[in-house]
């Protein structure tokens, strides 16, 4: 198998203990008030993928949402959420992820993102396109006119909350709906499968964006800081990301000061 192929075997049997979950709403805690919940299911998860993926592929480092953060020293770096969409998780709203990138230098150089809920397993390696269960995927050429949007509320960062509302609020006018599905890989995914045609968020983490940037790319999508320039996926950053037409969308936006 190779590294892609490895991965995504590795996800899929991390998934099979998110589908099998139970009581979760008895072994929820706050990490930081209601919006911010963590469950063991989380840690048991990341736990594993830990312990799968370095022996994959032992000298990488690994950053991931749960538990202490390693200094990273390692040309390969996996990045990975454990649960994305815990609150979907939660109140079992089948919309929540499994996100792995395998950055180098980094840039992520292989994406895998899946909902187990619905057995979709989005994978990219840079340079070869981008796959929903094995089958290649690709953005629409719609307009904004004909496009939905989905954001992120910034949850966790409510200084934020206003920029966030005021964009949306600017894209409400010029496209023809909008979403809060409230799993930030996912939402990448659904833009690189022909669901959606754009997604922003103003601050997600390494983790939130480091699989579905790749993904959204390799499905010929656009992806830029609100501001315009590049996303860094080892830091936190805001994200504009399309189906490419619609990514002049930002050139008329007023974006508040983040
Ligand atoms: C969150 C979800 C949510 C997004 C937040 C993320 P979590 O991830 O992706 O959609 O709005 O910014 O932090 O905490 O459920 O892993
Ligand atoms: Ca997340
Ligand atoms: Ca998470």
């Amino acid at each position: 198998m190779d590294m892609l192929e490895e991965i995504i075997d590795i996800v899929r049997r991390a998934g099979e203990m998110i589908r099998c979950a139970h009581n979760i709403a008895e072994d929820t805690v706050e990490k930081n008030g209601p919006s911010d919940l963590v469950t063991k299911y989380d840690l048991a998860v990341q736990q594993f993928l830990r312990r799968e993926l370095l022996a994959l592929l032992p000298e990488a480092d690994f950053l991931g949402e749960e538990g202490e953060q390693q200094t990273l020293s390692s040309d390969w770096t996996f990045i990975v959420d454990p649960i994305d969409g815990t609150t979907n998780f939660v109140r079992n709203l089948g919309y929540s992820n499994i996100s792995v990138a395998l950055a180098h230098h980094g840039k992520s150089e292989y994406g895998v993102v899946y909902n187990p809920f619905r057995e979709e397993m989005y994978a990219a390696r840079r340079g070869e396109g981008a796959t929903l269960n094995g089958e290649k995927i690709h953005v629409t050429d719609y307009p904004p006119e004909k496009g939905l949007v989905t954001f992120g509320s910034t949850i966790y960062d409510r200084e934020l909350t206003d920029s966030s509302f005021k964009i949306m609020r600017q894209l409400y006018d010029r496209c023809a709906d909008f979403r809060r599905l409230a799993s930030a890989a996912l939402d990448f995914c659904q833009v690189a499968a022909g669901r959606l045609e754009v997604f922003f968020e103003c601050r997600l983490r390494p983790w939130d964006i480091a699989a579905g940037v790749l993904i959204l790319q390799e499905a010929g999508g656009t992806v830029t800081t609100l501001q315009g320039g590049e996303v860094d996926v080892m830091h936190n950053s805001s994200v504009f990301a399309t189906n490419g037409v619609c990514h002049h969308l930002l050139d008329e936006l007023e974006v508040p000061e983040l």
